[in-house]
Protein backbone atom coordinates (compact mmCIF):
# COMPACT_ATOMS: atom_id res chain seq x y z
CA UNK A 1 0.00 0.00 0.00
CA UNK A 2 1.18 3.24 -0.59
CA UNK A 3 1.50 6.14 2.41
CA UNK A 4 -0.20 8.99 1.50
CA UNK A 5 1.78 11.05 4.32
CA UNK A 6 4.95 9.77 2.50
CA UNK A 7 4.22 11.19 -0.87
CA UNK A 8 3.09 14.46 0.34
CA UNK A 9 6.01 14.23 2.28
CA UNK A 10 8.14 14.15 -0.77
CA UNK A 11 6.51 16.88 -2.62
CA UNK A 12 7.98 19.35 -0.22
CA UNK A 13 11.29 18.38 -1.41
CA UNK A 14 9.70 19.53 -5.30
CA UNK A 15 11.08 23.28 -5.75
CA UNK A 16 9.61 25.31 -8.44
CA UNK A 17 12.18 26.34 -11.13
CA UNK A 18 12.52 30.38 -10.48
CA UNK A 19 11.93 30.34 -6.89
CA UNK A 20 13.68 28.55 -4.24
CA UNK A 21 10.05 27.22 -2.83
CA UNK A 22 8.25 23.81 -2.88
CA UNK A 23 4.91 23.21 -4.83
CA UNK A 24 3.98 22.51 -1.14
CA UNK A 25 4.70 25.77 0.29
CA UNK A 26 3.20 27.75 -2.91
CA UNK A 27 0.16 25.73 -2.38
CA UNK A 28 0.40 24.19 -6.01
CA UNK A 29 -0.86 20.92 -4.71
CA UNK A 30 -4.51 20.40 -5.53
CA UNK A 31 -5.28 16.74 -5.55
CA UNK A 32 -3.33 13.77 -4.28
CA UNK A 33 -5.14 10.30 -4.68
CA UNK A 34 -3.08 7.15 -3.90
CA UNK A 35 -4.26 3.53 -4.74
CA UNK A 36 -3.09 0.09 -4.63
CA UNK A 37 0.00 1.11 -6.91
CA UNK A 38 -0.80 4.05 -8.51
CA UNK A 39 -0.27 8.20 -7.43
CA UNK A 40 -2.99 10.50 -9.04
CA UNK A 41 -1.53 14.12 -8.34
CA UNK A 42 -2.77 17.32 -9.30
CA UNK A 43 -1.27 20.64 -9.31
CA UNK A 44 -2.50 24.04 -10.20
CA UNK A 45 -0.32 25.75 -12.91
CA UNK A 46 -0.86 29.34 -11.56
CA UNK A 47 2.34 31.57 -12.77
CA UNK A 48 4.00 28.20 -14.45
CA UNK A 49 5.08 28.61 -18.23
CA UNK A 50 4.97 25.57 -19.84
CA UNK A 51 8.53 24.01 -19.54
CA UNK A 52 8.23 24.65 -15.55
CA UNK A 53 5.12 22.50 -15.75
CA UNK A 54 7.06 19.59 -17.73
CA UNK A 55 10.12 20.18 -15.82
CA UNK A 56 7.66 19.94 -12.25
CA UNK A 57 5.87 16.66 -14.16
CA UNK A 58 9.45 14.61 -14.35
CA UNK A 59 10.64 15.76 -11.53
CA UNK A 60 7.35 14.72 -9.41
CA UNK A 61 7.59 11.79 -11.17
CA UNK A 62 10.95 10.66 -10.49
CA UNK A 63 10.51 11.95 -7.08
CA UNK A 64 7.45 9.65 -6.10
CA UNK A 65 8.56 6.78 -8.02
CA UNK A 66 11.64 5.98 -6.06
CA UNK A 67 8.71 5.29 -2.88
CA UNK A 68 7.91 1.73 -1.97
CA UNK A 69 5.14 0.19 -3.50
CA UNK A 70 4.75 2.99 -6.07
CA UNK A 71 4.27 1.60 -9.54
CA UNK A 72 2.36 4.70 -12.07
CA UNK A 73 2.18 8.33 -11.29
CA UNK A 74 0.17 10.73 -13.09
CA UNK A 75 0.20 14.55 -12.95
CA UNK A 76 -1.98 16.47 -14.43
CA UNK A 77 -2.31 20.06 -14.22
CA UNK A 78 -5.72 22.66 -13.62
CA UNK A 79 -5.86 25.65 -14.22
CA UNK A 80 -6.04 28.20 -11.41
CA UNK A 81 -4.94 32.05 -10.37
CA UNK A 82 -2.39 33.05 -7.70
CA UNK A 83 -5.55 34.78 -6.17
CA UNK A 84 -6.91 31.54 -5.44
CA UNK A 85 -4.26 29.98 -3.88
CA UNK A 86 -2.43 32.49 -1.65
CA UNK A 87 -2.69 31.67 2.11
CA UNK A 88 -1.36 34.75 3.98
CA UNK A 89 -1.35 34.60 7.63
CA UNK A 90 -0.79 37.99 7.81
CA UNK A 91 -0.74 41.52 5.68
CA UNK A 92 1.06 44.17 7.79
CA UNK A 93 1.66 47.55 5.92
CA UNK A 94 3.81 50.09 6.67
CA UNK A 95 3.68 53.82 7.12
CA UNK A 96 5.21 57.12 7.88
CA UNK A 97 5.10 60.96 7.72
CA UNK A 98 7.12 61.86 4.55
CA UNK A 99 9.64 60.32 3.15
CA UNK A 100 13.04 59.31 3.76
CA UNK A 101 12.55 58.60 7.21
CA UNK A 102 13.01 55.17 6.82
CA UNK A 103 9.85 53.17 6.27
CA UNK A 104 11.68 51.09 3.35
CA UNK A 105 14.16 50.12 5.75
CA UNK A 106 11.87 49.03 8.79
CA UNK A 107 9.93 47.42 6.21
CA UNK A 108 13.24 45.46 5.29
CA UNK A 109 14.18 44.87 8.85
CA UNK A 110 10.80 43.87 9.92
CA UNK A 111 11.04 40.69 7.15
CA UNK A 112 14.81 39.79 7.66
CA UNK A 113 13.95 39.69 11.70
CA UNK A 114 10.79 37.76 10.97
CA UNK A 115 12.45 35.32 8.29
CA UNK A 116 15.51 34.62 10.77
CA UNK A 117 13.10 33.30 13.01
CA UNK A 118 11.90 30.90 11.22
CA UNK A 119 8.62 32.46 9.80
CA UNK A 120 7.36 32.22 5.70
CA UNK A 121 8.13 36.27 4.88
CA UNK A 122 6.98 38.07 1.63
CA UNK A 123 7.37 42.30 1.04
CA UNK A 124 5.05 43.40 -1.24
CA UNK A 125 6.76 46.73 -2.23
CA UNK A 126 3.61 49.03 -3.18
CA UNK A 127 5.93 52.18 -3.12
CA UNK A 128 4.93 52.45 -6.99
CA UNK A 129 6.80 55.74 -7.75
CA UNK A 130 9.53 55.06 -5.45
CA UNK A 131 10.75 51.51 -5.08
CA UNK A 132 13.51 50.59 -3.22
CA UNK A 133 13.00 47.32 -1.71
CA UNK A 134 15.09 44.99 -4.58
CA UNK A 135 18.07 47.58 -4.34
CA UNK A 136 18.63 47.04 -0.08
CA UNK A 137 18.24 43.26 -0.81
CA UNK A 138 20.36 43.43 -4.27
CA UNK A 139 18.03 41.66 -5.84
CA UNK A 140 17.54 42.59 -10.39
CA UNK A 141 16.19 39.73 -11.43
CA UNK A 142 13.02 39.11 -13.81
CA UNK A 143 10.29 37.56 -12.18
CA UNK A 144 9.14 34.64 -13.86
CA UNK A 145 5.73 33.75 -14.78
CA UNK A 146 3.19 32.77 -17.44
CA UNK A 147 -0.18 34.52 -19.05
CA UNK A 148 -1.77 33.55 -15.65
CA UNK A 149 0.72 35.16 -13.00
CA UNK A 150 3.84 36.15 -11.49
CA UNK A 151 6.74 34.33 -9.04
CA UNK A 152 8.37 36.69 -6.90
CA UNK A 153 11.95 36.67 -6.67
CA UNK A 154 13.88 35.05 -3.91
CA UNK A 155 16.34 36.91 -1.59
CA UNK A 156 19.13 34.86 0.31
CA UNK A 157 17.39 34.30 3.12
CA UNK A 158 14.58 33.17 1.57
CA UNK A 159 12.18 36.39 1.14
CA UNK A 160 9.89 36.65 -1.34
CA UNK A 161 9.76 40.03 -3.26
CA UNK A 162 7.30 41.68 -5.80
CA UNK A 163 8.43 45.54 -7.11
CA UNK A 164 7.67 47.08 -9.64
CA UNK A 165 11.29 48.18 -10.29
CA UNK A 166 11.97 43.94 -11.10
CA UNK A 167 9.19 44.79 -14.14
CA UNK A 168 10.74 47.77 -15.56
CA UNK A 169 13.08 47.82 -18.38
CA UNK A 170 15.66 49.57 -16.61
CA UNK A 171 16.47 49.44 -12.73
CA UNK A 172 16.49 53.49 -12.78
CA UNK A 173 13.37 54.06 -15.11
CA UNK A 174 11.22 56.82 -13.22
CA UNK A 175 7.45 55.50 -12.63
CA UNK A 176 5.47 58.47 -13.47
CA UNK A 177 1.71 56.57 -13.42
CA UNK A 178 -1.11 58.46 -12.32
CA UNK A 179 -3.59 56.85 -9.10
CA UNK A 180 -5.77 54.42 -11.50
CA UNK A 181 -3.06 52.81 -13.02
CA UNK A 182 -1.05 52.97 -9.14
CA UNK A 183 -3.78 50.89 -7.95
CA UNK A 184 -4.15 49.01 -10.76
CA UNK A 185 -0.69 47.10 -10.39
CA UNK A 186 -0.91 47.33 -6.50
CA UNK A 187 -4.05 44.69 -6.99
CA UNK A 188 -2.61 42.84 -9.36
CA UNK A 189 0.69 42.52 -6.68
CA UNK A 190 -1.62 40.86 -4.66
CA UNK A 191 -3.72 39.00 -7.01
CA UNK A 192 -1.80 37.86 -9.55
CA UNK A 193 1.72 36.95 -7.66
CA UNK A 194 1.93 33.42 -6.77
CA UNK A 195 3.17 34.19 -3.13
CA UNK A 196 1.81 30.58 -2.13
CA UNK A 197 1.40 30.30 1.90
CA UNK A 198 3.06 32.49 3.82
CA UNK A 199 3.01 33.98 7.85
CA UNK A 200 3.75 37.25 6.66
CA UNK A 201 3.28 39.70 3.89
CA UNK A 202 4.96 43.32 4.91
CA UNK A 203 3.54 45.77 2.59
CA UNK A 204 5.57 48.79 1.95
CA UNK A 205 3.04 51.78 1.99
CA UNK A 206 4.17 55.08 -0.38
CA UNK A 207 5.27 57.76 1.71
CA UNK A 208 2.57 60.03 3.51
CA UNK A 209 -0.83 59.93 5.17
CA UNK A 210 -2.72 61.20 2.11
CA UNK A 211 -4.42 59.74 -0.98
CA UNK A 212 -1.83 57.59 -2.11
CA UNK A 213 -1.37 54.65 1.02
CA UNK A 214 -4.60 55.30 1.52
CA UNK A 215 -5.55 53.63 -2.39
CA UNK A 216 -3.07 50.70 -1.38
CA UNK A 217 -4.83 50.07 2.35
CA UNK A 218 -8.27 50.05 -0.05
CA UNK A 219 -7.11 47.46 -2.27
CA UNK A 220 -5.63 45.01 0.29
CA UNK A 221 -6.35 43.03 3.02
CA UNK A 222 -4.48 44.69 5.43
CA UNK A 223 -4.27 42.95 9.08
CA UNK A 224 -2.76 45.83 10.40
CA UNK A 225 -0.28 48.97 10.02
CA UNK A 226 3.08 49.45 11.68
CA UNK A 227 4.09 53.86 12.07
CA UNK A 228 7.42 54.63 11.57
CA UNK A 229 8.26 58.31 12.57
CA UNK A 230 11.72 59.77 13.63
CA UNK A 231 12.68 61.84 16.59
CA UNK A 232 13.41 64.88 14.16
CA UNK A 233 9.67 64.98 12.69
CA UNK A 234 6.37 66.07 14.01
CA UNK A 235 5.58 62.55 14.89
CA UNK A 236 2.43 62.84 16.58
CA UNK A 237 1.11 64.67 13.91
CA UNK A 238 2.21 61.73 11.90
CA UNK A 239 0.68 59.18 14.83
CA UNK A 240 -2.51 60.89 14.51
CA UNK A 241 -3.27 60.91 11.06
CA UNK A 242 -1.97 57.50 10.66
CA UNK A 243 -4.28 56.36 13.25
CA UNK A 244 -7.46 58.58 11.33
CA UNK A 245 -6.85 56.73 8.45
CA UNK A 246 -6.26 53.04 9.09
CA UNK A 247 -8.05 52.57 12.41
CA UNK A 248 -10.84 55.31 12.34
CA UNK A 249 -11.56 55.36 8.52
CA UNK A 250 -10.84 51.80 7.88
CA UNK A 251 -11.10 49.80 11.15
CA UNK A 252 -7.94 48.65 10.47
CA UNK A 253 -5.68 48.50 13.42
CA UNK A 254 -2.77 49.88 14.27
CA UNK A 255 -0.11 47.26 15.79
CA UNK A 256 2.63 49.12 16.63
CA UNK A 257 5.18 51.95 16.58
CA UNK A 258 8.90 52.04 15.76
CA UNK A 259 11.10 54.99 16.05
CA UNK A 260 14.17 55.19 13.52
CA UNK A 261 16.98 57.07 13.62
CA UNK A 262 16.09 57.08 18.00
CA UNK A 263 19.69 57.20 18.99
CA UNK A 264 23.48 56.73 17.88
CA UNK A 265 26.07 54.76 19.63
CA UNK A 266 29.18 56.23 20.49
CA UNK A 267 31.91 53.68 19.06
CA UNK A 268 34.56 53.88 21.02
CA UNK A 269 32.47 54.25 24.54
CA UNK A 270 29.26 52.39 23.51
CA UNK A 271 27.50 55.64 24.96
CA UNK A 272 23.84 56.18 24.01
CA UNK A 273 23.41 59.74 21.90
CA UNK A 274 19.77 61.19 21.64
CA UNK A 275 21.34 63.47 18.46
CA UNK A 276 17.90 64.46 16.96
CA UNK A 277 16.75 65.23 20.86
CA UNK A 278 14.82 63.23 23.29
CA UNK A 279 13.39 60.00 22.27
CA UNK A 280 9.44 60.26 22.05
CA UNK A 281 8.88 56.66 21.33
CA UNK A 282 6.91 55.68 24.57
CA UNK A 283 4.80 58.80 23.78
CA UNK A 284 3.99 58.15 20.46
CA UNK A 285 3.19 54.36 21.59
CA UNK A 286 0.76 55.74 23.89
CA UNK A 287 -0.56 57.99 21.70
CA UNK A 288 -1.38 55.42 19.29
CA UNK A 289 -2.27 52.88 21.99
CA UNK A 290 0.02 50.50 20.57
CA UNK A 291 3.08 48.36 21.26
CA UNK A 292 6.80 50.17 20.58
CA UNK A 293 8.47 47.48 18.49
CA UNK A 294 11.73 48.84 17.86
CA UNK A 295 14.47 51.87 18.52
CA UNK A 296 16.65 51.65 15.28
CA UNK A 297 19.75 53.58 15.89
CA UNK A 298 21.28 56.03 12.93
CA UNK A 299 24.16 52.95 11.96
CA UNK A 300 26.27 53.95 9.27
CA UNK A 301 26.64 50.29 8.64
CA UNK A 302 23.04 49.73 8.55
CA UNK A 303 23.16 52.61 5.53
CA UNK A 304 26.09 51.13 3.92
CA UNK A 305 24.72 47.59 3.98
CA UNK A 306 21.17 48.88 2.50
CA UNK A 307 23.07 50.78 0.03
CA UNK A 308 25.56 47.43 -1.20
CA UNK A 309 22.00 45.67 -1.52
CA UNK A 310 23.30 43.65 1.95
CA UNK A 311 20.75 44.15 4.33
CA UNK A 312 20.23 40.69 4.97
CA UNK A 313 23.73 40.81 6.57
CA UNK A 314 22.80 43.08 9.46
CA UNK A 315 23.26 41.82 12.83
CA UNK A 316 21.80 43.92 15.91
CA UNK A 317 20.61 43.37 19.54
CA UNK A 318 17.35 45.29 18.52
CA UNK A 319 16.05 42.93 15.65
CA UNK A 320 15.53 39.57 17.50
CA UNK A 321 13.24 41.54 19.73
CA UNK A 322 11.48 43.22 16.74
CA UNK A 323 10.46 40.04 15.42
CA UNK A 324 8.86 38.84 18.52
CA UNK A 325 7.17 42.20 19.39
CA UNK A 326 5.62 42.03 15.69
CA UNK A 327 4.51 38.22 16.13
CA UNK A 328 3.01 39.69 19.61
CA UNK A 329 1.44 42.63 17.95
CA UNK A 330 -0.50 40.37 15.55
CA UNK A 331 -1.63 37.96 17.50
CA UNK A 332 -3.00 40.61 20.26
CA UNK A 333 -5.33 42.56 17.81
CA UNK A 334 -6.63 38.81 15.99
CA UNK A 335 -7.66 37.62 19.23
N1 LIG B 1 18.64 53.96 11.19
C1 LIG B 1 19.33 54.25 10.09
N2 LIG B 1 20.69 54.24 10.12
C2 LIG B 1 21.37 54.56 9.01
N3 LIG B 1 20.83 54.89 7.82
C3 LIG B 1 19.50 54.91 7.73
C4 LIG B 1 18.67 54.60 8.85
N4 LIG B 1 17.39 54.71 8.47
C5 LIG B 1 17.40 55.07 7.17
N5 LIG B 1 18.67 55.20 6.73
C6 LIG B 1 19.07 55.54 5.37
O1 LIG B 1 18.22 56.59 4.91
C7 LIG B 1 17.82 56.36 3.58
C8 LIG B 1 16.31 56.42 3.44
O2 LIG B 1 15.72 55.29 4.06
P1 LIG B 1 14.44 54.57 3.43
O3 LIG B 1 14.12 53.42 4.28
O4 LIG B 1 14.67 54.30 1.98
O5 LIG B 1 13.37 55.75 3.62
P2 LIG B 1 11.84 55.85 3.14
O6 LIG B 1 11.43 54.51 2.62
O7 LIG B 1 11.09 56.26 4.35
O8 LIG B 1 11.85 56.89 2.08
C9 LIG B 1 18.34 55.02 3.17
O9 LIG B 1 19.39 55.16 2.24
C10 LIG B 1 18.86 54.36 4.44
O10 LIG B 1 20.04 53.69 4.19
MG1 LIG C 1 10.96 53.92 0.69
Amino acid sequence: MIDRDQVLKSLEEVLVPGVRRSVSSLNLVRRVEVSDRSVDISLASAALNHGSQEWLRAKVQEILRKLSDVGEVNVEFTEMRPKELNEIGSVIAVMSGKGGVGKSLVSSLAAVALARAGFDVGILDADITGPSIPKMFGIAERPEGSETGLLPVLTHLGIEIMSVNLLLPHEDDAVIWRGPLIAKAITQFWEDVLWGRLDYLIVDLPPGTADAPLTVLQSLPVSGVIIVFSPQELAAMVVRKAIKMAQEAMHIPILGVVENMSYFVLPETGKKIELFGKSRAEEMANLAGAPLLAKIPIDPELAQLCDEGRVERYQADFLQGFADAIARAVKAKAS
